[in-house]
């Protein structure tokens, strides 16, 4: 075992052994949250330089969710986190953790996760935000599955909650067109068979950070006037950059975490990448000679929401009743940081 790099198996029949006897941490379900609110391309083609066919071309993306005024974060986490506890005809007090992986917080403190318990009524738990830009949900999972394992926690509500359109500059044209509004919750548990986490690699390159951020609102630069009045307040990225660091670091993520779990591409049932870029996600798809029926994507009708969109795309493959039991989910994703992680699920 390597130090915060998962599970290093060399030996092929050790890794055997440790298939068969290892504890598991399995999803026992999942809700989503999408705004109704929608925003086209066409939309976007009167508010900004810019067309579909660029968009579209570029991007992969049609159209994007948003949210309502009215609404934080929170609101959109809490109706995810509702509909995975009816899903699994849990109440909140079933569960011993509320984290939440986000990158736009009701407010700086307290976390996301407080206001979300508040809303939920659940008193005494504990609660609290992890931030790994869009890789927050898979950094969720490898926490949370360490906190079961040792015994910390029986359940653990994970949600994915994401409002950038609150943060995002909508008269830049490089960056409005891309993300969208939306939450994804999961329940985490020990898992009773061989269904659950196989293996993850995780990493993050804090020397990158200024590739993808948020210049001011911290700490670094306070808000005052002045960061008012130069946008920065918004989503500042050098897209192209990103880009690269996109489909080198999830190829390399998605093989590790393939090789720790004794496991090839071809073994994979599902890939469910971070939808950020179609672009992205074909390249890693090729890197892992993958076919497109394997990948999975639904950019086009969400965009880059960030955090929520692993927890959207397994959501729509299981209510599609495309998920069957055994089959071997990889689940890939980059973000601000930056950071990036690759988890192998067997369902
Ligand atoms: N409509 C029309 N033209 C646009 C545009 C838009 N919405 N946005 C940018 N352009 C223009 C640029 O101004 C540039 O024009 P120029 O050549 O005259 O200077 C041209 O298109 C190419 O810009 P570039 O940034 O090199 O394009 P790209 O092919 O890299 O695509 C992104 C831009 C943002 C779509 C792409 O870089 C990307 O998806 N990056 C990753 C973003 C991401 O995933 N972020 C989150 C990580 S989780």
């Amino acid at each position: 075992m390597q130090t915060g790099q998962g599970y290093a198996i060399e030996d092929k029949t050790m890794r055997m052994t440790m298939e068969k006897t290892k504890r598991r941490v399995k999803i026992s379900s999942i809700g989503v949250y999408v705004p109704p609110k929608i925003l086209t391309n066409a939309d976007l083609e009167k508010m900004v330089d810019t067309s579909d066919e660029w968009i579209i071309t570029r991007t992969g993306i049609r159209e994007r969710h948003l949210a309502d005024e009215s609404q934080a974060t929170s609101d959109l986490c809490l109706e995810a986190a509702r509909r995975a506890l009816d899903q699994a005809s849990l109440k909140i007090d079933d569960v011993d953790l509320i984290l939440v992986a986000t990158s736009s917080p009701d407010t700086l403190f307290p976390s996301t996760a407080c206001w979300v318990q508040k809303g939920l009524e659940a008193t005494e738990i504990p609660a609290f935000d992890l931030s790994a830009g869009c890789t927050g949900f898979l950094y969720g999972m490898i926490v949370a599955e360490s906190l079961i394992l040792n015994g910390t926690c029986r359940r653990v509500l994970l949600i994915g909650g994401e409002l950038l359109s609150k943060i995002t500059n909508w008269k830049d044209r490089a960056t409005c067109v891309l993300f969208g509004d939306a939450a994804g919750a999961v329940i985490l548990e020990e898992s009773p068979d061989e269904s659950g986490i196989i293996s993850f690699f995780w990493q993050a390159d804090g020397r990158l950070a200024d590739l993808l951020y948020l210049p001011a609102g911290g700490t670094r630069r306070p808000a005052s006037e002045e960061t008012v009045r130069q946008g920065l307040h918004y989503i500042s990225m050098k897209g192209n950059e990103v880009f690269k660091h996109a489909v080198r670091r999830m190829g390399e993520a998605a093989l590790e975490a393939l090789k720790r779990a004794g496991l090839k591409p071809e073994d994979v049932t599902h890939f469910i990448p971070h939808q950020a870029n179609i672009r992205i996600i074909e390249a890693t798809g090729e890197r892992l000679k993958l076919p497109p029926e394997k990948v999975y994507t639904n950019i086009d009708r969400y965009g880059n929401v960030s955090v929520a969109s692993i927890p959207l795309c397994l959501e729509e493959l299981r209510a599609g009743g495309k998920l069957k039991k055994g089959d071997i989910i990889l689940m890939d994703a980059f973000g601000a940081g930056f950071t990036w992680a690759a988890i192998v699920y067997r369902w």
